[in-house]
Formats: structure tokens, sequence, C-alpha cells
């Protein structure tokens, strides 16, 4: 063999692993064993750039494990109708009981351009009225309703922000929602975790875009409302902030700032208590995701741990007009706030990644970042 194969090793044990990762070179390389045959790609996914050997094997497809794109393991082209979408093929060879690999591929990749998501075009909040976006994390069901005191408050704020402030606004309920839970993108790789989210762009039934339409391209206010369950935000808060991962996510490999002078408030509500670990778990979560706040973001009521006659905290909330014209207040500060950072942005389109989350501060001795899609190849 001439120096441009490369030895992969005895061919008894290479066939006892039908799909994995072989370095050739600097280049890494999925090799699939299958019905009698060996075959070799590129393991660089061309979605963005996920290991597909150590994907799985369907049929005689590679599916990636990051977001289940599939390439012919011997040819490197797309599944049907995708052929064109091809990663670069390597040629093998068998001789003297051993697996050879040729260490140039054989073909190159070809990437077939995918019209861009909507997600990913610039808003347009343009110079009309300030936009209000109501998000409602009570859950109910829909046929049952029954007066929830945080979605109150939350349509008493956006009354006066349309009424007085003569802002446009929505109201989401994301109990009326149909979006799946996060599933772990992050967990496999930073970059499994795309903007938009993997979900969105894989699922055109999942709801969960008009939240992200809302908040990154449609308004410039968000008031966000939440019951207290035991001690914590609700649980469709956390179903909802979960899948707000891939805005924080953009900011963290492509220091892309999806949130920019955009305001955020709180109504938090709990017939209990733990008001102030609530507040802070949102003001933290949505400072990261780039929102700014008002002085006082957010309005709450409780009546403490032992108040369990629940039918008197719904009078309370209804009759209460202190909380009302508190609630009142919270959406004119916001709309404040957001009239001038319309007049003046106070938000920077980049930030010092330093020390920033998965940013470590890194001394000349620390290897380099691997902060790019795609890198475990150079593209023939
Ligand atoms: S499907 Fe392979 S990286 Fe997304």
């Amino acid at each position: 063999m001439t120096n441009d194969w490369q030895d992969l090793g005895p061919l008894g044990a290479l066939r006892a692993t039908a799909l994995q990762e072989v370095q050739v070179g600097r280049r890494t390389v999925a090799l699939s064993y299958a019905n009698g045959v060996f075959g070799a790609i590129s393991s660089a996914c061309n979605h963005v750039g996920g290991p597909l050997g150590k994907g799985r094997l369907d049929g005689d497809y590679v599916v990636c494990p990051w977001h289940y794109w599939k390439f012919h393991r011997c040819t490197g082209e797309g599944e049907p109708p995708f052929e064109q979408d091809r990663v670069p093929r390597y040629e093998l060879r068998e001789d003297a009981g051993h697996l050879w690999i040729r260490a140039e591929a054989a073909t190159r990749r070809h990437k077939t351009p995918h019209p861009p998501h909507k997600l990913t075009l610039p808003g347009d909040r343009g110079d009309g009225p300030v936009r209000v976006l109501g998000i409602s994390t009570t859950s109910m069901t829909d046929a049952q309703p029954r007066y929830s005191t945080s979605e109150a408050l939350l349509e008493i704020a956006l009354a006066q922000a349309r009424d007085d402030g003569g802002a446009e606004t929505r109201l989401v309920r994301l109990g009326a929602l149909r979006f799946r839970h996060c599933e772990g993108f992050y967990s496999k790789s930073a970059q499994a975790c795309t903007w938009p989210c993997s979900i969105t762009q894989m699922d055109p039934e999942d709801q969960m875009e008009r939240v992200y339409e809302g908040i990154v391209q449609w308004a410039d206010v968000v008031l966000v409302a939440t019951p207290i369950r035991w001690g914590a935000a609700s649980a469709l808060y956390y179903k909802m902030a979960e899948r707000l991962n891939c805005v924080q996510n953009a900011l963290t490999i492509h220091n892309k700032v999806l949130i920019r002078d955009v305001v955020a408030g709180f109504i938090i509500t709990g017939g209990q208590d733990n008001i102030q670990a609530v507040a802070g778990q949102q003001l933290g979560f949505f400072a990261e995701l780039g929102f700014v706040f008002p002085p006082f973001p957010y309005v709450a009521h409780s009546r403490g741990w032992s108040a369990e006659d629940m039918e008197n905290n719904e009078i309370y909330v209804r009759e209460n007009a202190e909380l009302h014209e508190g609630t009142r207040e919270l959406a004119d500060r916001c709309i404040e706030l957001a009239l001038r950072l319309r007049a003046s942005s106070a938000c920077p389109a980049e930030i010092a990644r330093g020390g920033r989350k998965a940013h470590a501060a890194r001394s000349p001795a620390s290897a380099p970042s691997r902060d790019t899609a795609g890198d475990r190849e150079s593209t023939p």
C-alpha cells in the first residue's frame, strides 16, 4: 500500500462494531460494518457538525445522534429525497487480513441550501405603539376554566398597557399551546442546541414558536405571570424556560444576542409563599437571556404558609384594589423603560466572553477552544 492508505487494523476486530469513529490523519471518519460490507464516510454531519460515527445505523443509513439527519453509510448521500446533501465518502480495501482506508476522501461534501427559518429573519419592531406580550404560565383544563390569580393580574396589566399606555398587546397562554419538552440537545453538546430550537426546526406542529417569535421578534415588553407551586414557578414556566435555553445558548456559542432592549416584568401569586425565591429565579434567568428590568420589576402576592382557605385567596385577589393598582403601575414602568430604550439603546449586540458561561478565561497554556461546528475535519 502507498502512503495515502492508512491501516485501520485487523478485519475481525473492526467487524465487531456496527458503527464507530476512526481517526484518519486529522479527519474523523464514521466507519460502519453491516451485511458483510464496510462503509466509510466523514463523521461530520452536514447540519451543524454532529458526530455521525457516534450515531446509529438504520438499515444502510447512519443516523446523526444530534438531530437525526441520515446519510448513506457507503456513499455519504442524504436519505431520499436529499441525496444531493452529502458528506464525503472514503475508499476502503481489505488486504492481508487488515482494513485500509484512503486518507483523501473520494467525494466532496455538498450542502444543499435550505431556506432560512423565519425565526432567523430580523424582527421588525417598527415605530408603532409599544408592543407588550403577556405570557401566562398557569395550567388549567380548557373546558373547565377556573379563576387564576396570576392570569387575572396579567390581564389587568395588559389592559393598562393597552388602554392607558397605548400599547399593542398579545396574551399567550402556555396552557393552550401544544409544545414539547426540551429533549436535552444541549446535554449532547452545546453545538447541538441550535437557534431556532432543534425541536422547532424539526416539528412544524410544535407551538413554542409563538413564544420565540413573540419575545425575539415582536415584543418591546414581556410580562410573565406565574402561580407558585410548592415554592417554585409553575411547571409550564419551567417547561418554557428549558426550551428557552437555545436563546441563551446562541450567545454562548455564537455570541449572538437575540434579545436586545426588551423589558421584562413579572407577576407572581401563590396561596402560600416563597415569592422571593421565585422572583430571584425569574430575574436571574431573564437577565441571562438579555432582558432588562424596570425599577421594582415584579408584583407579587401571597397570604402565607398557613392560609389554606384558597377560596378567600381568590376573593382577595379579585377585590384588592391596591394589588390591581400595583399591577397597573408595573405595566406603566415597563412601558416607560421600553420607550426610553427605543430612543436610546442600552443593550450591546455582543458581549465580552471571557468568564461568561462556557467561556472560561483561558491561560496561554490552555487547550484551544472547539468553538465552531463541523471542525471535525477540514472538508475536502
Ligand atoms: S442532524 Fe447532524 S448535526 Fe443536526
